[in-house]
């Protein structure tokens, strides 16, 4: 049976086009909170085969919608690089931040799968329950995203503490860099190896960097991934999603060969028409905000999109993740409007 998504992976146009969300398992779903207070830890969950899976598959069950996105975190790496990850509530992730050249050192050369068996194992799961048209992807974190929470220890507002790492100490950042793209790597044909069908590599600050430094820092190590993963699987297929990269984006899909590209939500849409969707496919770009507003400005906004990008090869998705205020209602609206005619 095909999947639409991976048609369109393969360049072919589909019209109604695939869509899923960004973090469609997530707080926005009452099923999903349910469980989550069940596993009280949010690792415990991503490590919970049995739950992971269910929390994987909730989407797809409410929503129908046309990929499922395995359950996990970007951050499970550095967890299995030996620095350990903590998500408290309301307050996002915790790790021990990187400060120095010894901080690198204390980390593990290479990945520790052992960590990361639960996650092969949902993969597996998952793969034996969805229905046969809907696509598996599995997914990390680009190196210099990973690598930011690394250095920072949490979230900030422009990854002020990696910026500082990588102007001071290049070569030590370079480090980094180098061990994140293995790791990153192996984890990706790990995850195609259980059963994934495709691979999304998130970029969430790839827009924070100037021009060389989005070469060096986001575009090669990315180019390295996807080449490594291509030796051990060829035909490989990844999706990019190098966030608010803006006219950066047209460097990013020639340079890295990619089989779609995520767009955020600031893009604009007849640049990438004109510009992109002839080189590459494009999944995107709703503003998770709009969404949240619904009413008329969010059927505009559907209507636009689905105008400007439904004759060449597309994905409907959001610009970035659902938030957790979401109404169900809207979500259900929006599908109605993708998928059925239009009023
Ligand atoms: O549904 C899916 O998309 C699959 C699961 C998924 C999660 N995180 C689950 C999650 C995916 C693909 C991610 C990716 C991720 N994680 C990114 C890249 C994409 C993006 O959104 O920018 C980043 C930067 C992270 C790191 C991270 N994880 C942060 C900053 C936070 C805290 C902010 C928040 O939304 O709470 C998380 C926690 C997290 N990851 C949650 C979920 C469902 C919420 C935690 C909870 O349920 O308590």
């Amino acid at each position: 049976m095909n999947k639409p998504l991976l048609d369109v992976l393969d360049h072919q146009p589909r019209i109604p086009p695939p869509i899923w969300l960004m973090r469609q398992a997530g707080r926005y779903l009452p099923e999903y909170r349910f469980v989550r207070e069940k596993a009280d830890d949010f690792l415990k969950l991503c490590f919970t085969p049995k739950l992971a899976a269910e929390v994987t598959l909730q989407p797809v069950r409410r929503f129908g919608f046309d990929a499922a996105i395995l359950f996990s975190d970007i951050l499970v790496v550095p967890h299995a690089l030996g620095q350990p990850v903590q998500f408290t509530v309301g307050e996002g992730p915790q790790l021990d931040p990187i400060a120095d050249r010894r901080g690198l050192q204390a980390l593990k050369v290479e990945l520790d799968h052992g960590v990361l068996a639960p996650v092969y194992e949902t993969i597996a799961m998952v793969k034996a329950a969805l229905p046969a048209h809907v696509a598996l992807l599995g997914f990390c974190g680009a190196p210099w995203t990973v690598a930011s929470y690394m250095i920072a220890g949490r979230g900030t507002p422009d990854q002020e503490p990696a910026r500082l790492f990588a102007y001071g100490d290049p070569a030590g950042f370079t480090g980094l860099i180098d061990r994140l793209v293995e790791a990153s790597a192996s984890y990706l044909i790990r995850q195609l190896q259980a059963g994934v069908d495709a691979v999304q590599i998130f970029d969430t600050w790839a827009g924070i960097l100037p021009g060389d430094e989005l070469t060096r820092w986001c575009i090669e190590p990315t180019q390295r991934i996807i080449a490594q993963v291509r030796r051990h699987i060829p035909g490989a297929r990844v999706i990019g999603f190098p966030r608010g990269v803006g006219t950066g984006l047209l460097r990013y899909v020639e340079d890295v060969p990619i089989d779609a590209v995520g767009l955020d939500w600031t893009v604009d849409l007849v640049f990438v028409r004109d510009q992109i969707q002839w080189r590459v496919p494009v999944q995107g770009n709703l503003d998770p905000l709009v969404l949240v507003a619904g009413g008329d400005a969010l059927d505009r906004a559907i209507d636009r999109i689905l105008e400007v990008f439904s004759e060449g090869p597309f994905i409907f998705n959001l610009g970035h993740g659902i938030l957790p205020q979401t109404p169900l209602a809207h979500v259900e609206r929006m599908l109605a409007r993708v998928r059925g005619p239009r009023s």
